[in-house]
């Protein structure tokens, strides 16, 4: 087996999504599986989730129809929501799977009149407050939204926007778009059209903008246990699902002044041990990491040094006594020591998001 795997604690998982539950109260809870879960593994994630009896997520959504096939196969008896713009030539599927499409142009309009049948098309309208990327703009949306209600082949199940900024500390744009928001659903309230439930909150919001959970909230980072930046509270308590473990693949000496792995990144100082894990840019670890990564073997931390290459990386232990096969932990917790997504994320400029997702198919997941 290889030897590097990646343990998903479920427990951790459950946990999140229960604290999720009970800092959002009564307001639906629709759990974001896009991306295999932000890699952790969609079919484990999903099976943890709905077993959580009468607490389990009202909803669940993904990105690609794909994926949202996948989830249904899962026998989920929720509602799943496809994040990507609604195509023609999806829509039999969409029907078939009982998946709910998204609406964002009016351009669709013209497909969905082509639709006949028993059963509805279900839809979220999405629109967009200020992101800039899907959506019917918020200021113009009322004449689309009042043609697509007339299709009685659709059932608007809900409408939704995404923030762009609500991880900042200045909440002054997430405000502004949540009222662009608030101020059509008002808009359509007036004018007696039903438009399901509405919903904008991200992980960011539902820590810190409870005025923005409206009929239901969308978590997808902090299920994973991360906060989704640095500047948000943590008012939600969350712990890590992910961890990245593997063992000491060979030890060797090498003498002061000898370098290691691709164009000599790294010299020793003194003689050194160097222990080899198996784990490289192919299995996730970006080659930004070179000479900055840490792993914690028997408890204590060392550095990787040289470039990171496509299967393996190196650390220095010095002059302790490690053996192939001893353990060693990159993303976790052991005996005191913690090395996160977020000490991976920060080294490169990003989030822990693109650290998890990126976790290759190559390294087995393994649930705890
Ligand atoms: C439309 C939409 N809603 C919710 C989320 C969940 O965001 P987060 O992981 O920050 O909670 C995402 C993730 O990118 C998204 O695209």
């Amino acid at each position: 087996m290889y030897p590097t795997h990646s343990v998903i604690n479920i427990e951790n998982l459950k946990s999140n999504f229960l604290n999720i539950r009970k800092k959002v109260k009564k307001t639906r809870v629709l759990a974001v599986v896009k991306a295999d879960s932000y890699g952790h593994g969609v079919k484990d994630v999903v099976n943890a989730l709905n077993s959580l009896g009468d607490k389990k997520p009202d909803f669940f959504a993904v990105a690609s129809f794909d994926e949202g096939v996948e989830v249904r196969k899962l026998k989920v008896s929720q509602p799943i929501l496809i994040f990507t713009p609604l195509m023609e030539e999806f829509i039999p599927v969409a029907i078939k799977y009982d998946l709910s499409l998204t609406f964002n142009s009016p351009l669709q309009l013209s497909a969905l009149e082509k639709l006949k049948g028993k059963k509805k098309l279900k839809i979220h309208i999405k629109i967009d407050t200020g992101m800039g990327r899907l959506g019917l703009d918020y200021d113009n949306a009322i004449d689309v939204i009042k043609k697509l209600e007339k299709n009685k082949n659709v059932l608007i199940e809900g409408i939704y926007s995404h923030f762009a900024t609500s991880d900042a500390k200045d909440k002054t744009f997430a405000n502004l778009q949540l009222k662009r928001f608030v101020g059509l659903i008002e808009e359509l309230k007036k004018e007696g059209i039903n438009y399901g439930v509405a919903h904008i909150a991200n992980s960011a919001a539902i820590l810190d903008m409870p005025e923005a959970y409206l009929d239901m909230v969308r978590p997808g980072i902090i299920l994973y246990g991360y906060y989704p930046s640095l500047e948000t509270s943590e008012s939600i308590k969350l712990k890590p699902v992910m961890s990245i473990v593997s063992s000491v693949a060979s030890v060797k000496v090498i003498k002061k002044g000898e370098s290691v792995s691709y164009n000599r990144k790294f010299f020793a100082e003194k003689d050194a041990t160097v222990a080899t894990v198996s784990m490289g840019y192919a299995d996730g670890i970006n080659r930004g990491l070179t000479n900055k990564m840490q792993a914690i073997i028997k408890g204590k931390i060392y550095q990787q040094i040289g470039t990171v290459t496509m299967d393996r990386i190196m650390f220095n232990i010095g002059a302790d006594k490690i053996k192939s096969g001893d353990k060693v932990t990159l993303i976790g917790s052991e005996k005191g020591k913690t090395i996160t997504a977020w000490d991976w994320a920060k080294k490169l400029d990003t989030i822990p998001y693109e650290i998890t997702c990126n976790i290759s198919k190559r390294v087995p997941r393994i649930v705890l």
